[in-house]
């Protein structure tokens, strides 16, 4: 038996699959497949790029050097995130710090938050993801990733809470399938303002629990922080740097955040690595106080390798152009598996992040507090059979494709033949409960 405290995002007991190395955009496992990786979010360039493998040699034989002490490097990392990612916009960003992850960062933007406004509570949209530590893992309101225990036999043993969290309508779109909720986005969204009026910040993210991003929602959330003091943080942590198609999802909108958190891309999957953007505004806040914290590994100079490699493969913007081109293949590709499958209930996704949910169960009752594999983790495993890894985020109900950005036609188009394999299983189940 492993002594290792197992972490399964296709819940469920067993291991789906045992990988031994990657290559491209394959997994290769202990038994000699090549599995399409289909749902990779911290793999943006694949395994192994070679930009990236030369990087993380010349990074070994840098000094240990904390984020205390002046790196040249770090400087300079942060120079090429304003440059290269932050391009187009100049007239907002202020400054960078670095993180060791998407949670992390984002844990400290929200303690941040607090300290600058005075206030402490805090607030999301519903059925958001925001990562799993500290403030982060509050913020993130799916039930089951609630960061305490699921005990198998039934029940949940969660953590308790720090702060009060407000929770505001979230958007309710679809590119199949039909949408939750056809009143006016105002009306929906009725009393939102005056909940984020004690709030010291609002955290939206643009694509977790499978509700994506809309320019019309985002504005009008920026729009009602603002008036309510409450500071608006985009969690850009899987969409930023390239995944939605562009930069950053936040400027498909009219409106800019105060702050943007970073993670996943960042170091091209080579380092683990995250960031908190903030704006020219906050930046001159700051201008006569200094921001308490530190910790031994953020931006270690192999992640700050990581990042400027990543950086400069990204610079040109041809990858992220390739990233909107497949972004149509897949909406395509989606569809057409949704109609001929049952048991889906509704896609929805942009750039390189789509979501398949099945009907079933509520995802408000789901709580992991089960030994048995839920609907969405069989059907990823009948898809290993077809080829292909797909993931599911621990969701009962929700599959999850996010593919790296190096896949070519045929490889996306074998990933969503293995996903039509796997929904079969969920046909049947369908079929049956009918
Ligand atoms: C939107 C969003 N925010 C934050 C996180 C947490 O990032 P990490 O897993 O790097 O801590 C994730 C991870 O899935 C995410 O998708």
């Amino acid at each position: 038996m492993s002594r290792l405290l197992q972490t399964g995002l296709n819940a469920g007991k067993d291991p789906l699959i045992k990988v031994v190395d990657g290559e491209g955009v394959y997994f290769i496992l202990a038994d000699g497949r090549r599995l399409i990786d289909g749902s990779n979010t911290g793999g943006p360039l694949g395994h192994k790029h070679p930009a990236m493998v030369e990087a993380m040699k010349k990074a070994a034989s840098n000094p240990v050097i904390n984020e205390g002490w002046f790196w040249a490097e770090r400087e300079a990392a942060a120079e090429d995130l304003i440059n290269i990612a932050f391009g187009e916009e100049k007239s907002w960003v202020g400054a960078v710090r670095f993180f060791l992850s998407g949670s992390e960062a984002n844990d400290l933007a929200l303690t941040f938050s607090q300290a600058l406004t005075g206030r402490k509570e805090l607030a999301t949209r519903e059925r958001a993801y925001h990562g799993m530590a500290g403030l982060a893992r509050q913020m993130t309101v799916q039930p089951h990733w609630h960061g305490g225990l699921a005990i198998q036999g039934g029940g949940s043993k969660p953590v308790p809470a720090q702060v009060p969290v407000r929770i505001i309508p979230a958007p309710v779109n679809a590119k199949y399938g039909s949408v939750s909720d056809n009143r006016p986005l105002a009306e929906r969204m009725a009393g939102s303002q005056e909940m984020l009026s004690s709030v010291a910040a609002t955290i939206i993210d643009y694509t977790q629990g499978g509700i994506y991003y809309d320019p019309e929602y985002q504005d009008y959330v920026a729009n009602a922080a603002r008036k309510a003091g409450s500071l608006w943080i985009a969690d850009e942590v899987v969409t930023g740097l390239g995944r939605s198609g562009r930069w950053f999802a936040f400027q498909g909108g009219e409106t800019r955040p105060d702050i943007v958190t970073l993670g996943k891309c960042l170091a091209g999957g080579s380092a683990p690595a995250g960031a908190v953007v903030m704006s020219k505004e906050i930046v001159e806040e700051m201008k006569d106080k200094s921001w308490q914290t530190y910790s031994t590994f953020r931006a270690h100079p192999s992640a700050v390798a990581a990042i400027r490699a990543y950086l400069s493969v990204m610079a040109d913007g041809e990858i992220i152009r390739r990233v909107k081109t497949l972004e149509g293949r897949m909406h395509k590709g989606l569809v057409e598996i949704a109609r001929k499958h049952p048991s889906v209930a509704r896609v929805d996704g942009f750039g390189l992040h789509w979501t398949v949910e099945l009907h079933g169960p509520d995802w408000r009752n789901w709580y992991a507090d089960t030994a048995e594999s839920p609907l969405a983790s069989r059907v990823a495993a009948r898809a290993v059979e077809a080829g292909a890894i797909i993931g599911t985020s621990g969701e009962q109900t929700s599959l999850f494709l996010a593919p790296s950005f190096i896949i070519s036609d045929a490889e996306l188009d074998a990933l969503l033949a293995a996903l039509d394999h796997g929904l079969e299983l969920a046909d049947a189940q369908f079929e049956r409960a009918a």
